[in-house]
Parts: C-alpha cells; structure tokens; sequence
C-alpha cells in the first residue's frame, strides 16, 4: 500500500478513533520545538463535545510543550509502524530530535497547528488541552477536547472502521508490554438485539 487517502472525520466520531484501545503517538508543538513519544494508555471520556484522557508522565518532554502550547495530537499509527512507536516512545526528545532522527514526516493540524503524521497511519486526532490540575499531578492524566480529526478511508470512512487483510499495514498496534505488540484485526460484528434498530 503505497497511496494515503486520509479524509476529515465528523467530530461525533471522533471518540470512535480510540474507542478500541490502540497504542498512539502524542505529539506537541511549542515557539520552533516539537516532539513526539508512544501512549499506550488513551481513551474517550465524552462524546459531545468529543473529549479524551490520555496519561503523559511528568518526565516526559512532550508534557512540556503541551502545557507551553495548550494543545496535542493523538496519532494513531498502524501496524507497519511498530518499530517507530517503540522507538519514540523509549528516548526523550530531550536528547535528540525525534522527527529528524527517524526522518518522521509531519504536517500541522489544522486547527492547533500540532504534528500530524499520516503516511503509515490509520488516524489523528488534533486536541486542546482541558487544564485539570489534579488529575495531572496526581495521575498524569491530561484531558483534551478533539477540534479536528481525519483518518485513511482505507481502514476508517463514514464513522466505522473495516479491517481488512487488504489495509492490514493500518491495522492498529496494542502495546502488551517490553516492545510486544499484538496487532487489532478479526474484526466481527454483533447481532443486533431483538427489538432495537441498527
Ligand atoms: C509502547 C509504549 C507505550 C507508552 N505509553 C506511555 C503512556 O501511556 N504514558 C506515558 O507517560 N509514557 C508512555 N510511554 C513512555 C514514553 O513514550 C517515553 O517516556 C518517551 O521517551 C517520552 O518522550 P519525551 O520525553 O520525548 O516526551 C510509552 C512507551 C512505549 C514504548
């Protein structure tokens, strides 16, 4: 797979982009700096509007220019990127750039300005920090609103995603633990209970 067709997701499904769980890249822009490092540990906390959790730990430099910049990107790589998510996610900006080092090509999003990669990703999510004091100094957890969304119409189109044996590069990454993954995919589909509509 060669061709990136990512398109704008409508917000009311934006939560649908981390609903499942997939490890995803943080990244944050501030005055000339910008990094990027690994979060397994994101998920929707609201639909409307569409709003995140997502823990980033203190240490971390991107935690840094999120609060500098007032905003982040949840990106959230497909499987053919695994190398480069336990990469980022296991040195610090800090020391290295981390875009020109792995030669990460990324864009602004378009409301914040924040890195948004899109070759070998499923979908991005660009997000304003929701400033919660206490839940950042005693979890880490930062909340954010989604302002913007996209995502390849290959794996994610109309508010549903379709994994396929045909997108499996974008299929999505779920972190187990010491650099092992498993990959999502097997997708399956629920009967719908007697008496409710579709
Ligand atoms: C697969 C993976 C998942 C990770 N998940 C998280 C996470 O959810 N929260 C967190 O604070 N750090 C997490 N980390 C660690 C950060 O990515 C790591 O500390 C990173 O080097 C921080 O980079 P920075 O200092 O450039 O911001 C994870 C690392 C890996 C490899």
């Amino acid at each position: 797979m060669t061709s990136i067709q990512f398109r704008p997701v409508a917000l009311e499904h934006a939560s649908r982009l981390i609903n499942h769980g997939p490890t995803v890249l943080v990244t944050a822009a501030h005055a000339g700096r910008r990094n990027i490092m690994a979060a397994a540990w994101s998920m929707p906390v609201e639909f409307t509007p569409p709003r995140i959790a997502v823990v980033i730990d203190k240490s971390t430099y991107t935690r840094e220019l999120i609060t500098a910049s007032g905003g982040f990107g949840l990106i959230v790589p497909g499987a053919a990127l695994m190398d480069l998510t336990y990469a980022v996610g296991s040195a610090s900006g800090r020391d290295l750039d981390k875009f020109a080092h792995h030669g990460i090509d990324a864009g602004a999003g378009p409301a914040l300005g924040m890195p948004v990669l899109e070759h070998g990703c499923a979908a991005w999510l660009e997000c304003r920090w929701i400033k919660e004091e206490r839940s950042e100094q005693a979890y880490d957890t930062f909340f954010g609103e989604v302002v913007a969304a996209a995502a390849d119409a290959r794996i994610f189109d109309h508010g549903h995603w379709s994994f396929t044996d045909a997108n499996a590069d974008l299929h999505t990454l779920h972190h187990l633990g010491a650099g092992k993954f498993v990959v999502a995919g097997n997708q399956i589909q629920a009967k719908v209970p007697a008496g409710q509509q579709t």
